[in-house]
């Protein structure tokens, strides 16, 4: 593939051609970062679902390989996670070399989770002889298992999702799996099926001594910018049971934009790092690209930290190793009042990095108008009046093959310390992905600009703004 086709993404995954969902089987090994993914090897709309297969040594580069599981005589191959089996715990490798094993869901006239597991590094599967190993216990959507290994009660933990609620398995030796409890039913928000959990620890502010656990969750349709999207609950894990934290009434979005769907970390690092779907159920099957559908985020730092306000809230920050695609810096600035509109000049970019901190004075909204051309815009701002980071896609380019695609999206934002909006922001030919105040708001959406909308401006409404620095540099291309 030459990948310059309109539209493809320069520093995002995606498949050579056909249709891709869910990120799956997320696990670092020897070295190698794997990245599996809902996919279609014969089609660009769902289908015939499998697992495809990228391997990266540095979260940015990826490479495609074959397709590592296709649908068999039980059915498809939905989502899962992959873990390393070090010390042949489960007894399915020789002697005590180990290997990976794969949990999926196979969807055939139900849905059950199954194991297979490799020792090719994720290349080839073998199918566990005594599937399924999570068998169906009369619910329709019973799906999506993750697994993990719990430290501290030394057991491995499988969550999955079950109509709207999430069912926690434990189990000594990877293979056999008892019930253990469920969550969810009281609270988060239910307007769709909850779907593709994943659970992790992490200390709140740095602070090894004091950690806690995040339970994330997607859900479609009825999430926060319509159609799917994902919340997420902090709270307590012991091995069992998952615990909310007391006062935790409001659902918290994971991400504010119509683009990040069914996020999964890798499995087997010290860190969290979590990559999505860019893209939304509503309307994935009409996207206008070709010959690919599908694009995955940027893979985001995940951290747990106190706001001015004391709320303890996940904030996501894209990965450091993104620095390396940094070409030239193409604008430099500081301490600018602006007053207005002001366009930079001879910009003519389709894959570029913002990085912007404001002071805000007396203007009532202001921000950036990225992937900017005759008609079309796509807005980056934030509203002083009402306090809200947002995109505005409504006159991106193309958005008329799905009525739902256009619009504005929201997320409600205050500025630190009382006068500071910082805003980082990537663009790539066919996204526009926000993080406002080091990763407190994000927003990630999709957009289809004609071919010559690749201008820049920076506008302020209602009185001026102070940038207090900025830097916009060129992105390489993860295909170079
Ligand atoms: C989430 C999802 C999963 C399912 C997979 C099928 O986007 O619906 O629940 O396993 O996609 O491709």
């Amino acid at each position: 593939a030459s990948y310059d086709e309109t539209w493809r993404p320069q520093f995002h995954y995606t498949p050579a051609k056909n249709w891709m969902n869910d990120p799956n089987g997320m696990v670092y090994y020897k070295g190698k970062y794997h990245l599996f993914y809902q996919h279609n090897p014969k089609g660009d709309q769902f289908g015939n679902m499998s697992w495809g297969h990228a391997v990266s040594e540095d979260l940015i580069h990826w490479k495609e390989l074959d397709v590592a599981m296709e649908p068999d005589e039980n059915g498809m191959i939905f989502s899962g996670s992959v873990v390393v089996d070090e010390d042949n715990t489960s007894g399915l490798f020789q002697g005590d070399e180990g290997g990976l094993i794969a949990y999926y869901t196979s969807a055939g006239d139900v849905q059950d989770q199954r194991l297979a597991y490799s020792t090719d590094e994720g290349k080839t599967w073998t199918k566990y002889e005594g599937n399924p190993i999570v068998p169906n216990p009369g619910i329709k959507d019973f799906r999506d298992p993750v697994v993990m290994w719990h430290e501290d009660s030394e057991k491995w933990i499988m969550l999955l999702v079950a109509g709207d609620k999430v069912m926690f398995y434990g189990s000594d030796n990877m293979v056999d799996w008892s019930y253990l409890s469920e969550f969810g039913s009281d609270h988060g928000a239910h307007g769709g099926v909850w779907e593709t959990p994943e659970l992790f620890e992490l200390p709140v502010d740095g602070n090894q001594d004091q950690k806690k656990w995040v339970l994330q969750v997607d859900m479609n349709p009825g999430s926060i910018a319509g159609g799917s999207g994902g919340q997420y609950f902090i709270g307590d894990f012991d091995g069992k049971e998952f615990k909310l934290d007391r006062g935790q009434t409001e659902t918290k979005w994971t991400d504010y934009g119509k683009d990040f769907y069914a996020t999964q970390a890798f499995n087997n690092m010290d860190k969290v790092i979590w990559i999505a779907w860019m893209s939304n159920w509503q309307y994935a099957a009409d996207i206008p690209t070709s010959p690919w559908r599908g694009a995955m985020s940027l893979p985001r730092e995940v951290s747990l930290t106190t706001n001015d306000r004391g709320e303890m809230l996940l904030t996501q920050q894209p990965v450091k190793e993104l620095d390396d695609l940094r070409g030239e810096k193409l604008i430099e600035m500081e301490n600018r009042t602006l007053d207005g509109s002001m366009s930079l000049p001879e910009f003519d970019e389709r894959t570029y990095e913002i990085v912007a901190t404001f002071r805000v004075d007396e203007a009532d909204e202001f921000g950036f108008k990225v992937a900017q051309g005759e008609g079309e815009e796509t807005i980056v701002g934030y509203d002083d009046q009402n306090n809200y980071l947002f995109t505005d896609r409504n006159n991106s380019g193309v958005t008329d093959f799905h009525p739902e695609f256009g619009g504005v999206f929201r997320a409600p934002m205050e500025a630190m310390d009382g006068y500071t909006i910082k805003l980082h922001i990537y663009v790539d030919e066919s996204s526009v992905e926000v993080f406002g105040n080091n990763g407190q708001k994000v927003l990630t959406n999709q957009i289809f600009p004609s071919e010559g909308s690749d201008d820049l401006s920076i506008y302020s409404y209602g009185g001026n703004v102070t940038i207090e620095s900025l830097e916009v540099y060129d992105l390489e291309s993860m295909h170079e």
